[in-house]
């Protein structure tokens, strides 16, 4: 009977070890930033990918009409163009999710609203916005800890 439960607790100790481990693991994997540069990814999409992807929404919303208007549209694009470079920059990407979330869905969304907004076309901007926008969910499922 000693005997059994000794063995129980080396059991539940092991489970616990492992289980701690498995967050230790987890905690280091969390992708926070890159390797070498300082900026944190948090900041990145706090400061520059929200307030693009949000202008955006609200100029397509808007309606574009002036050169100057369609001339917005793609600077906002184009910043977010360019973040999904960044984002597989300094060894930041850990996986394929995050891969294909920056460099297929946001590049090529991004890309999409560029080539609508330079064809002044409102309709295809609106639905490449949403493709594009894709690329939030799809990257934030798996690496954007709910807080
Ligand atoms: C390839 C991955 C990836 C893509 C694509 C991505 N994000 Fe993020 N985003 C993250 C990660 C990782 C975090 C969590 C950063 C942290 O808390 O350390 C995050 C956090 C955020 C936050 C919270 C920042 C804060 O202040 O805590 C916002 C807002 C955000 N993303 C907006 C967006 C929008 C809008 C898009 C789409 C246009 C987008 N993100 C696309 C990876 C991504």
């Amino acid at each position: 009977m000693i005997k059994n439960n000794k063995k129980w607790m080396a059991m539940a100790l092991l489970g616990v070890t492992v289980v701690t481990m498995g967050m230790i693991a987890n905690g280091i994997a969390k992708v926070t930033k890159g390797e070498k540069r300082p900026l944190s990814t948090e900041n990145w999409m706090e400061h520059v990918v929200k307030p693009h992807c949000k202008a955006l929404k609200e100029e397509i919303a808007a309606g574009p009409k002036t050169d100057d208007d369609w001339e917005s549209l793609i600077e906002h694009a184009e910043i977010l163009n360019e973040t999904s470079y960044i984002l597989m920059d300094d060894k930041r990407c850990p996986d394929a999710v995050w891969a294909n979330a920056a460099t297929k869905t946001l590049r090529n969304g991004s890309d999409a609203v560029i080539a609508a907004a330079q064809a002044k076309d409102a309709k295809a901007a609106a639905t490449a916005f949403k493709g594009m926008t894709k690329s939030c969910k799809e990257c934030h499922d798996k690496h954007k800890e709910d807080h």
